[in-house]
């Protein structure tokens, strides 16, 4: 019998596993005819009847709900319905704070940044961070014209409809509103709420949603605005894009006025000017938290005074004139089963524990990072211990588990009551699990200490580090080969077929020719098809040439992440120049060497990384093969167009007189010019201060122009 006419009730864990899997794609399917494209294939009695059939599995075998469940999508729109809209101003998100010296920290820097401010004069606002969706509403002449998600921060979905259904939101604002207004915050749906559509759900016999911030992104996302409006979503106001006019010079008076207009903010907002207070603000909240009808996550802390936070700007995410202080994130028991080694690009060994499934704060857990062989002793990074004597970590061990946001869940702590008897220490291994060669930790040699890092010996070799290279290269932040993905990566690699292997990443972009000449295809392989090889093809094919910055990054060069390599190639310009420049930095002296150093954000170990990759020949051979496949791009150097100083280097010293070193390089940097911290031939401007000694020396001797403070702020004001 096929599994799809098995009943409910006689399917086995596995058959049902499998059938969900399939409803989940079929119902998938209907549903972007029936709203996408408005073409059904069936009726929407068959549909009711696969929905149904799903509700009964999941109701039978609750442990096998998918995430991507029809009854998780809470009947929301798939990907792509809704126009887009590009949000004027981007909307950013926030850094995370997650302990008292971290919220000293912050403040501590937003004084340094702004320099010359009195202790305690520089009032922040502290309030809850909604656990909800952010969105943007923009009034034109004062009325509501469009209601837009985050989507990426720069482009969101148009939910306008649907945010009309929601009565805290108002239509129109008051006469004395500027003619252009957006106001951002966050759509939730209570907790209450979100008990009541659960409570219905059961008494119906259908699958029970698992959070009210799902939820009410889900509800948001209906193609039809009656089904949203029956969920009585919530809405506070917290921020603001684009604004014709503002109606007030701090954050606290525009919520202030937002309330005015007739928008819900949030009755827990607090000015503080002291840290203690702020923590103060921030311990009452946790204590609240638990009878607040409104998921919340953390407290926000913002800058209050908006002059200050023009001038605090951003960094490229995230302003530096707010932060999120984080609640402590969830914690749950659970055995450890197994401890599995994986090797990494890199060669890193790294430890993770197989545990017995438990739910954490709603996400079911089942691997959990142990870093490396000092964390699972319980020794941190700087050689403290992180946990009481004897509480490593061993198999059968149990353990108190912790996930945090969205990141990989950690074991915090040994429950030693609980060890089995019998149960050994823990040996980490001494040769690569994969390749055999031997695995060692680097002496650091600035330290002398042992790096925390179990590293495989075996470079080219070891078929872990080659297999996870082409896992990097082909990733979103570098080449983004669209139909790619680790499966595939895995498949090409291990194959023998010289049609089909592919052992380096140059092999990608020879993949089609050799197809062209042999009688294995592709396409007659289980799981590619004709019409996913030709899109493969040309997934690849658009990728013959590349962002500087990206082919840098995809090197996978130790030590080079997405960030260094924009500093690279928006340094370095083209690939040509900058390999060049590699190659002759190789003696860790001289001009090359000391201009890769002087780049502001590259640092010595880093540095060094680079120069190394570039002396190895097999390094060498692989890039020049990659090079007859693909052409880097040269990097644009402009960041602000029509800036004086776009493609200028500019050494700060002395002491400025009008702003911090860090401000001053800020601004120097948003407006296009690289910052140096010493001055050599290629420097163009030595901005000196009072006190300038011998970079100032050393500019007249290379005749580089130098300038006062007030000079400079001239230039930079065009
Ligand atoms: S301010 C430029 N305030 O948190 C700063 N965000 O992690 C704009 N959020 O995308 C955000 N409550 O969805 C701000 N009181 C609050 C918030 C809040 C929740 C969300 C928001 C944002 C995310 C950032």
């Amino acid at each position: 019998m096929a599994v799809d006419t098995i009943p409910v009730e006689t399917l086995s864990e596995e058959q049902a596993k499998a059938e969900l899997q399939r409803l989940a794609a079929e119902i998938a399917h209907h549903d972007a005819l029936y709203h996408g494209k408005d073409q059904p294939e069936i009726t929407d009695a068959d549909y009711d009847e696969l929905k149904r059939r799903n509700d009964a599995i999941e109701a039978q075998f609750p442990q096998l709900v998918r995430t991507d469940s029809p009854s998780q999508r809470v009947g929301a729109a798939p990907a792509g319905i809704f126009a887009q809209v590009v949000h004027a101003r981007p909307m950013l998100s926030l850094d995370n704070t997650f302990s008292d010296e971290d919220v000293q920290d912050f403040v501590s820097s937003v004084y340094r940044f702004l320099g010359q401010m009195p202790d305690n004069s520089i009032a922040f606002t502290a309030e809850p961070k909604i656990d909800g969706l952010s969105m943007s509403l923009r009034y034109e002449s004062r009325k509501l014209v469009t209601a837009a998600t985050r989507g990426d921060g720069t482009t969101g979905e148009n939910v306008t409809a649907n945010i009309r259904t929601i009565r805290e939101i108002p239509q129109e604002l008051p006469a004395d509103a500027p003619d252009i207004v957006e106001v951002r915050g966050e759509v939730y749906m209570a907790k209450s709420d979100f008990m009541a559509l659960n409570a219905q759900m059961e008494a119906e016999g259908r699958q029970t949603y698992v959070n009210p911030r799902n939820t009410a992104s889900g509800s948001l996302r209906q193609v039809d605005p009656k089904v949203t409006a029956s969920r009585n979503l919530r809405f506070y106001a917290y921020a603001w894009g684009e604004m014709s006019q503002m109606p007030s010079d701090t954050q606290w008076g525009m919520v202030q006025v937002f309330e005015r207009w007739g928008f819900p903010v949030n009755p827990l907002t607090r000015r503080l000017t002291s840290v203690a207070e702020i923590i103060g603000h921030y311990s009452d909240i946790g204590l609240k938290r638990a009878d607040l009808d409104y998921d919340i996550d953390g407290v926000v802390y913002k800058v209050d005074r908006l002059d200050l936070q023009a001038r605090l700007g951003f960094r490229s995410r995230s302003p530096r004139w707010a932060t999120a202080h984080k609640f402590p994130a969830e914690q749950a028991f659970t055995t450890v089963e197994a401890i599995d080694i994986q090797v990494g690009r890199t060669g890193a060994l790294t430890p993770v524990a197989r545990l017995t499934p438990v739910t954490v704060g709603g996400v079911v857990v089942t691997n959990a990072t142990l870093h490396n062989a000092d964390y699972i002793e319980g020794i941190g990074n700087s050689g403290q211990r992180i946990r009481d004597e004897e509480h490593d970590i061993r198999i059968g061990d149990t353990v108190i588990v912790q996930r945090a946001g969205d990141v990989i869940p950690q074991v915090l702590d040994v429950v030693l009551e609980k060890r089995p008897e019998g149960a050994a220490k823990y040996v980490f291994p001494t040769k690569c699990p994969v390749c055999g060669s031997h695995a060692v930790r680097e002496k650091n040699e600035k330290t002398g200490k042992l790096d925390s890092v179990t590293r495989c010996t075996g470079g080219f070799v070891c078929r872990a580090q080659a297999v996870e290279h082409i896992k990097h290269f082909v990733s979103r932040n570098a080449f983004d080969i669209e139909g790619l993905g680790t499966k595939q990566v895995d498949f090409f690699f291990e194959s023998e077929d010289p049609a089909l292997m592919i052992r380096t990443a140059p092999d990608i972009f020879t993949l089609k020719a050799r197809q062209d000449q042999s009688l294995t295809k592709l396409e007659n392989i289980e799981g590619f098809g004709r019409v996913s090889v030709r899109k493969l093809f040309e997934a690849i094919d658009a990728r013959r040439e590349i962002a500087l910055n990206r082919f840098i990054f995809a090197l996978g060069i130790r030590h080079v992440g997405e960030t260094t390599a924009k500093l690279l190639a928006r340094s370095y310009g083209s690939y040509g120049a900058f390999s060049e420049a590699m190659q002759a930095a190789g003696p860790k002296f001289g001009e090359a060497w000391n201009e890769l150093n002087n780049i502001e954000g590259i640092g010595e170990v880093v540095a060094a990384s680079i120069v190394e990759f570039f002396k190895e020949p097999r390094n060498l051979e692989v890039v020049q093969r990659l090079l007859d496949e693909v052409r880097p791009l040269d990097a644009e150097v402009a960041v602000t167009t029509g800036s004086p100083v776009v493609g200028k280097t500019v050494v700060f010293t002395g002491s400025l007189e009008r702003f911090t070193r860090d401000e001053a390089k800020a601004r120097a940097e948003s407006l296009g010019a690289k910052v140096a911290g010493s001055v050599s031939k290629k420097t163009d401007y030595v901005v000196a201060g009072p006190g300038a000694g011998s970079k100032l020396d050393k500019a007249r001797e290379l005749g580089v122009q130098v300038m006062t403070e007030d000079e400079w702020l001239d230039l930079i004001a065009g």
